[in-house]
């Protein structure tokens, strides 16, 4: 009779944690003890000279499990003509891949063969988080990595102007919910903005108003400064929130202010759900943290790859 129960139990629990996967947090216990210590050692040394390293890890994450699961994909080089993730249009704010070199070289040399890049990347990414005063957690592990990368898939990607339900569609086709938007979006508590990516909401709104309303005068004025209607200046941008190296709510104080950059973070106020979440995590750092821990466990456990690759640029 226990046992049977045991069975359902069991059952209902693999139902209920989807997208499913074989992820294990102590998948390399045996095989590669050292791991976690080595890959935390190589973003600490990488942030030691470069605060926007975090940021980098972060985003790359993100972007790597958007486009065919947490497989590395966005490691990728491109080869000859043809153009990795990488190099398609929205990589403006990819950088910092030496960090996972540097991290998969000192992992191969305890441990060669072992372990995929796509759990590096997950590791660092957490790392990432917890070394700019963000939550830690236990990272599920066992990715593969995926043997195609193309920048033409970066469509896939949501864009910085999409509205709630646009985002909605985004992240339920990856099994993610408005509770997961919403947390996951406090990402954007590290890092920065070219204009190209928010010049939508300060110049030519639309066909009556210049300016976005939903955003505070003053700060639109701000942000029209940096970045001019006919801007020159590539670099030219702005962080995403006030304390751009801290992984801490701000990111959601601002957003109700109307002090946030893209108009996917205004959006989040546009419906009573996603609004009411926004101002939970306003009000307290540890119910942001909780459902972001949880939203970072469920997003980048959604897999795509088959190998393990020896050298993450290249597959093998
Ligand atoms: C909800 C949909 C999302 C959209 C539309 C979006 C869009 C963007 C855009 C346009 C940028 C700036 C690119 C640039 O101009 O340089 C950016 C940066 C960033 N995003 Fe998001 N993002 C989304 C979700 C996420 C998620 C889920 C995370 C991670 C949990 C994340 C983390 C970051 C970080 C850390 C940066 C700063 C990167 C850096 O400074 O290097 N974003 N995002
Ligand atoms: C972005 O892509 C362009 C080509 O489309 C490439 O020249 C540039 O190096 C890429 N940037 C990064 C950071 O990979
Ligand atoms: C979001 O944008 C799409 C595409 O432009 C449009 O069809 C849809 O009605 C918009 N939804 C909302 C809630 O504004
Ligand atoms: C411009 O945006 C404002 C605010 O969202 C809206 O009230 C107005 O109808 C829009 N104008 C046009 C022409 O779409």
């Amino acid at each position: 009779m226990a046992a049977i129960f045991t069975v359902i139990f069991a059952l209902l629990m693999f139902q209920s944690s989807s997208p499913v996967t074989a992820l294990n947090i102590n998948y390399y216990d045996h095989t590669c003890p050292r791991l976690e210590t080595t890959v935390t050692n190589a973003v600490k040394e990488a942030m030691k000279n470069d605060k926007t390293v975090p940021a980098a890890l972060l985003r790359m994450q993100f972007h790597d499990c958007f486009i065919r699961g947490c497989d590395g994909s966005v490691l990728l080089n491109s080869k000859g003509k043809k153009t990795a993730e990488k190099d398609g249009p929205p990589n403006i704010s990819l950088h910092a891949f030496h960090v996972i070199d540097n991290a998969k070289k000192a992992v191969e040399a305890l441990c060669p063969g072992v372990v995929s890049c796509a759990d590096i990347l997950a590791l660092a990414a957490r790392d990432a988080v917890a070394l700019s005063g963000g939550p830690p957690w236990d990272v599920p592990k066992g990715r593969k990595d995926g043997r195609i990368s193309k920048a033409t898939d970066t469509r896939q990607l949501p864009a910085p102007t999409f509205n709630i339900s646009q985002l909605q569609q985004s992240f339920s086709q990856r099994g993610l919910s408005m509770e997961d938007l919403v947390a996951l979006s406090g990402g954007h508590t590290l890092g920065f903005s070219h204009c190209s990516s928010f010049q939508n909401r300060i110049h030519n709104f639309n066909a009556t108003l210049d300016i976005d309303p939903s955003m505070n005068p003053s700060f639109a004025a701000s942000l029209r400064n940096v970045c001019p209607a006919h801007n020159k200046v590539k670099s030219a941008g702005t962080s995403l929130d006030s304390s751009v190296t801290v992984f801490d709510n701000a990111y959601y104080k601002l957003l109700l202010q109307g002090k946030s950059i893209f108009s996917s973070d205004q959006a989040l106020l546009t419906t009573p759900k996603t609004k009411a979440l926004v101002s939970k995590f306003a009000s307290s750092k540890t119910a942001f943290e909780k459902a972001f821990v949880q939203s970072m466990i469920k997003m980048s456990s959604i897999t795509g790859g088959q190998e393990i690759r020896l050298d993450c640029r290249f597959v093998n």
